[in-house]
């Protein structure tokens, strides 16, 4: 059990992004925050959205998860910026996974954080929106 097989398990995708991972830190105006906690393991994701003209303009994240949430966290702001709100609801867990290249199955679970955030993230933001 040393370090060379935990590492086999993740692609390098998934490496690079728990390593180097993208739009990581806090919006402090933002316009939309989604927290979310994982049952399984009590891991927890915030994540923040800027919206203009219905579009994701801007979006970070905090995770206080393991390695392969980070991965996902980190994909899935890179994968939603830019897109309309409609478009980022059908984000899936399994876009995500796929973006990284897979992840392995214990860690499929961990990949929820991520979708889920996003999706409580833009449901504030409409709710805080309705006219
Ligand atoms: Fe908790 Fe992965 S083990 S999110």
């Amino acid at each position: 059990m040393g370090m060379t097989k935990v590492v086999a398990l993740y692609s390098d995708k998934v490496m690079d992004h728990f390593t180097n991972p993208r739009n990581v830190g806090e919006i402090p105006d933002a316009d939309g925050i989604g927290k979310v906690g994982n049952p399984q393991c009590g891991d927890v994701m915030w994540l923040y959205i800027k919206v203009d003209n219905n579009i994701i303009t801007d979006i970070k994240f905090k995770t206080f998860g393991c390695g392969a949430a980070i991965a996902t966290s980190s994909m899935i702001t890179e994968i939603a910026k830019g897109k309309t709100l409609e478009e980022a609801k059908k984000i899936s867990r399994g876009d995500v996974a796929d973006a990284l290249d897979g992840l392995p199955p214990v860690k499929m679970h961990c990949s929820n954080l991520a979708a889920d955030a996003l999706l409580e993230a833009i449901k504030d933001y409409e709710t805080k929106h309705k006219t």
